[in-house]
C-alpha cells in the first residue's frame, strides 16, 4: 500500500511544477470551481501509477494543479465512493497521495440531503462533526508511518478553518449553516424514517462520501475544511423525492457560492495554524 501510494506521488512529482500547499476535493455538481484555477497542470488519474479510476456521471477522474486564491493547490475532479464498488482503500487513496505531495490542508465539498428543519434546499453548511455509518478506512494493517493505530477524533474538522470560512462567508454577504453530517453507503437515497433517525441521532445533513476521505487525513494530521451543498430535504413529514439529477442541478446553483467561499479563505489562509 505505501509503496503505491509513493508510487503515485512520485509519478505525479515528475510531471508537475507546482508543489500544491491546499489539496481540494471537489464533489457532485462543484466541478465549476476548477475554472477558476489559475496557471493549471493537469494529470488524468488513468495516467497515474497505483490510481484508482473514475467511473461515476459527473466526474471525469483529473488531477488539477495550480493557484486559487494565490494558494497552490491540487484539486482532484472526480472522486471515488463506496457505493461504486471500491474498496475504502481506493476510496482514499487520492488523500494519501496528497500528504506526500506534502499538502498542508485538505478542503472538501460535497452535496447532502437536509435534516435539520432550519435548513432549505440551497444552503451551505460548514460540517462541524460527522458521524460515520460507512465501513471505517482504517481497518487492516495500521500505516505506522502515516499515523497513529487508534487516531483521535475530537476535532476532526479544524475551528480554525469553520471559523475562517464564518468570517469570509460573512464579507461575502453568504448565509452559512453548520452541523453535523451523517456518512451513509448509499446508494439508495433515505427513507422518510432514514432521515427522521438520522436527525433523531444528531445528524442535520446525509451524504455518501467525505467522512472517509477526512478519516484518512485526520490520520495523518492534515488540518481539514468541509462544506456541503443542501441539495434536497428529508424528514418524516417532508414529502419530496430525491433524484441525482436535482442533486447536481442544487449542486451547480450553489457552485458559485461556494467558490466565493473557498477562494476567500485561500486568499486569508496561513502557512500553518496556530
Ligand atoms: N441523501 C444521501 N446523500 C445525498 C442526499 C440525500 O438526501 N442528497 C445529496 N446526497
Amino acid at each position: 500500500m505505501l509503496e503505491k501510494i509513493k508510487e503515485s506521488a512520485t509519478f505525479i512529482k515528475s510531471k508537475v511544477s507546482i508543489e500544491p500547499e491546499v489539496g481540494i476535493i471537489l464533489g457532485t455538481g462543484l466541478g465549476g470551481l476548477v475554472h477558476s484555477i489559475e496557471n493549471q497542470e493537469v494529470i488524468d488519474y488513468r495516467d497515474i501509477p497505483s490510481f484508482p479510476l473514475s467511473t461515476v456521471e459527473g466526474h471525469s477522474g483529473r488531477l488539477i494543479f495550480g493557484t486559487l486564491g494565490g494558494k497552490k493547490v491540487v484539486a482532484m475532479q472526480g472522486r471515488f465512493h463506496y457505493y461504486e464498488g471500491y474498496d475504502m482503500q481506493q476510496v482514499t487513496f487520492p488523500v494519501r497521495v496528497m500528504k506526500f505531495l506534502n499538502v498542508k490542508y485538505l478542503f472538501v465539498s460535497n452535496a447532502s440531503g437536509g435534516m435539520n428543519p432550519a435548513f432549505a434546499v440551497g444552503d451551505l453548511m460548514i460540517i462541524t462533526d460527522h458521524i460515520n455509518l460507512l465501513p471505517n478506512p482504517l481497518i487492516g494493517k495500521n500505516l505506522d508511518e502515516l499515523g497513529p493505530r487508534f487516531p483521535d477524533m475530537s476535532e476532526p474538522y479544524s475551528k480554525p478553518l469553520a471559523a475562517l470560512c464564518e468570517s469570509v462567508a460573512g464579507k461575502l454577504g453568504v448565509k452559512v449553516q453548520k452541523g453535523c453530517y451523517v456518512g451513509v453507503t448509499g446508494p439508495t437515497f433515505e427513507t422518510p424514517k432514514e432521515y427522521g433517525y438520522f436527525r433523531r441521532i444528531g445528524a442535520d445533513a446525509v451524504g455518501m462520501s467525505t467522512v472517509p476521505e477526512v478519516i484518512v487525513a485526520r490520520h495523518m494530521s492534515i488540518p481539514v475544511f468541509a462544506m456541503s451543498i443542501i441539495t434536497d430535504l428529508g424528514g418524516e413529514d417532508i414529502a419530496m423525492t430525491v433524484s441525482h439529477e436535482e442533486v447536481q442541478r442544487e449542486g451547480a446553483k450553489a457552485e458559485k457560492k461556494m467558490t466565493q467561499i473557498m477562494t476567500g479563505m485561500l486568499q486569508e489562509l496561513p502557512a500553518q495554524l496556530s
